[in-house]
């Protein structure tokens, strides 16, 4: 371990926007916890200058580099190297640099599992299962989902050819349908749907057919907010048994992608309570 007052390795977000992150915080928890000399700092770049900015952070020392909205699939094209799931989604949420080394990865979907199945206690295998959305959110989780064996992985999006274009980049694999939202009006209530469109962020709710969910049907948002989300109000009025938003997914994949930096586990439930209770107050 270095000494406690030699410089703090260097690690970022990037994104645009990205004032509002709460990685800094989730981050800050994990070092002070592990008892890591690092520090986390905001870039925020529009997608001209995403490359500029990532080079740059490398060259000045910095070790990795969490990358969000927008710049996830520029980030896999960045990287010459990368890790089965980045590699699956085309798309890379960390880097880590080292010796001129580019290498991506994506922890979105481990996250999410094992905020699901770890954290919520859920079961994706032999269940039913519906994603509403097919954009970047979406991407990152349908490989690790299908790595479940669920019984059915239907992704639903308000435009078809972006679905199928996802369809296509994953080799159609089995147990993996595309439809659009109105063709789901006839279709039994889902185990478990969750939410990968961006519509709750504008405020919006699509009208997703009330018969999607029924009081066993559990509900999940990969957005977050201090209040209850679009969707989440959509859920709950629509009689879902259960509905929750993404902030374990939030702490999940920060913890993975300190894992592949710092190579040690951070424990997530303590991250998890302190960071809503600052988020509260
Ligand atoms: P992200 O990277 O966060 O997933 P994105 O790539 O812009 O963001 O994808 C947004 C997703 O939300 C898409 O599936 C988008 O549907 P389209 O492909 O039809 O654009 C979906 N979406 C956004 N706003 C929506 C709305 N008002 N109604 C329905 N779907 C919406």
């Amino acid at each position: 371990m270095p000494p406690k007052n030699s410089r703090p390795d260097r690690y970022a977000l990037v994104g645009h926007p990205v004032s509002h992150s709460r990685s800094p915080l989730i981050h800050q928890l994990f070092a002070r916890q592990t008892d890591e000399n690092m520090s986390y700092e905001l870039i925020d770049a529009s997608p001209d200058e995403f490359e500029t900015a990532a080079l740059g952070f490398a060259a000045a020392g910095g070790l990795g580099m969490n990358v969000t909205v927008p710049h996830k699939e520029a980030a896999y094209e960045l990287c010459r190297t990368h890790g089965k799931e980045a590699e699956a989604a085309g798309a890379v949420n960390t880097i880590s640099f080292s010796k001129g080394r580019r290498h991506g990865d994506n922890t979105d979907g481990t996250g999410f599992l094992r905020d699901l199945l770890g954290n919520h206690k859920q079961e994706i295998a032999t269940k039913r299962v519906l994603m509403l959305g097919a954009g970047g959110a979406a991407r990152g989780i349908i490989h690790p989902i299908l790595g479940e064996g669920p019984t059915e992985l239907i992704v639903a999006n308000r435009t078809i050819e972006r679905a199928e274009a996802l369809l296509q980049k994953l080799g159609a694999p089995q147990g993996l349908s595309i439809c659009r939202f109105n063709e789901l009006d006839d279709v039994e209530p889902f185990d478990i749907v969750i939410n990968a469109t961006s519509a709750g962020l504008k405020g919006e709710q699509p009208p997703f057919p009330t018969s999607l969910v029924n009081s066993d049907t559990f509900c999940y948002d990969l957005a977050y907010s201090l209040k209850p989300t679009p969707f989440v109000v959509w859920a709950d009025t629509n009689g879902a048994g259960y509905a929750v938003q993404g902030w374990g997914m939030l702490v999940e994949q920060a913890a993975e992608s300190f894992k592949i930096w710092r190579g040690i586990q951070p424990e997530t439930k303590p991250i998890l309570s302190t960071l809503m209770k600052v988020a509260a107050a």
